[in-house]
């Protein structure tokens, strides 16, 4: 039901599907609220499945600036959205240059950010990203394809105890110093090429016994980290993009591990009224204080859970720009 890598969507070929369906879609319009004339930034903006919930809230009569780093998700954006014409802008951008991108539109203040973190399911299909330990495809898994690091970078290039930290720290991999080590022994022999190999290899050096999961999950999440500098960008983005908020404006943050979460969690708790100046946006405009809107990260309900298992580990944060 995908398109191929390369491919352009047609008007004959479905793009999203029923089992690729936004998550949270009910809580994240609860807490965007949008409203019609309102200015809302999608800067994870994927297949436009949120992009496209939050303009039909407004009867198709906000602004909604799309961002992603992939041009392949920014293509199945622009057709999904196609129907909103000039409502929709998108930009294909890092989400930590937001500024940049609202800049480069003259828009000065926003009424909603949504950040729905990680990889699309439609990122993790597609074999030759690499970004799945299920599909055979080549070490990869860049978001942006322009980007200079590759996960086969990572895995025959870093130092073995550069290796054991990052799937210690990024994926909270109890064996981290055992895969790092078979890695290592492994690429003595020559590189490692792909998602197969990689995959086979963690199986192996993991030990025998009860397994949550798949033995590569918490590699790959931790590789992918690592390429992608998700952890970094994020902390930036977060303590940098209310400035842009207009008074009432608020910031919505989807997550789906915990590491993610925490970051969340600790950026938001740290407001205390104004952060800092948004690169390519000059001072701050707005002045007024910021409030956690969610004391505790809101789970999905468990119907979603039941009909949509990537919801499972989503947990969602939201935060708003008071007027001063
Ligand atoms: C979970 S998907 C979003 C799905 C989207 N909400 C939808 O309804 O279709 C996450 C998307 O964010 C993008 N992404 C992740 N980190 C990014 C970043 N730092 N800057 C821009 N896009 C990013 C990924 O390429 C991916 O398309």
């Amino acid at each position: 039901m995908f398109l191929r890598p390369g491919e352009r969507p047609t008007e004959r070929r479905p793009i999203v599907t029923d089992d690729h369906q936004p998550v949270m879609v009910e809580e994240v319009l609860h807490f965007l609220s949008p409203r019609p004339g309102g200015v809302y930034v999608d800067a994870t903006v994927g297949a436009g499945g949120h992009a496209d919930a939050i303009l039909r809230a407004t009867g198709g009569r906000s602004t909604l600036v799309g961002i992603d780093r992939d041009p392949e998700a920014l293509s199945r954006a622009r057709y999904n959205l196609r129907s909103y014409g000039a409502a929709v802008k998108l930009a294909q951008s890092d989400f930590v240059d937001v500024g940049w991108v609202l800049g480069s539109h003259e828009i000065e203040q926003v009424d909603g950010i949504l950040l729905d973190l990680g990889v699309s399911s439609m990122q993790l299909d597609v074999a030759s990203r690499g970004f799945s330990f299920r599909g055979d495809g080549p070490l990869d898994m860049r978001m942006d394809p322009s980007g200079k690091l590759t996960a086969a970078d990572v895995v025959n290039s870093y130092p073995e105890a550069d290796l054991a930290r990052i799937l210690r720290e990024y994926g909270e991999e109890r064996f981290a110093s055992r895969i790092a080590r078979a890695i290592v022994d492994a690429r003595r022999k020559g590189p490692l090429r792909t998602t197969t190999e990689l995959s086979h290899l963690i199986e192996a050096s993991y030990p025998h016994g009860p397994r949550r999961g798949h033995p590569a999950r918490r590699t790959f999440q931790a590789i992918r980290i690592e390429v992608n500098r998700e952890l970094d960008v994020l902390e930036a983005t977060l303590r940098s993009a209310p400035d842009v908020l207009a008074p009432g404006g608020r910031i919505v943050v989807i997550s789906y591990h915990s590491l993610e979460d925490r970051i969340c969690k600790k950026v938001f708790a740290s407001f205390e009224g104004r952060g800092q100046a948004l690169p390519g946006l000059g001072a701050p405009k707005a002045t007024g204080p910021l409030a956690v809107l969610t004391p505790n990260a809101v789970l999905p309900s468990e119907t979603e859970v039941q009909r949509n298992s990537r919801a499972s580990a989503a947990r969602l944060r939201a935060v708003e720009r008071r007027a001063a």
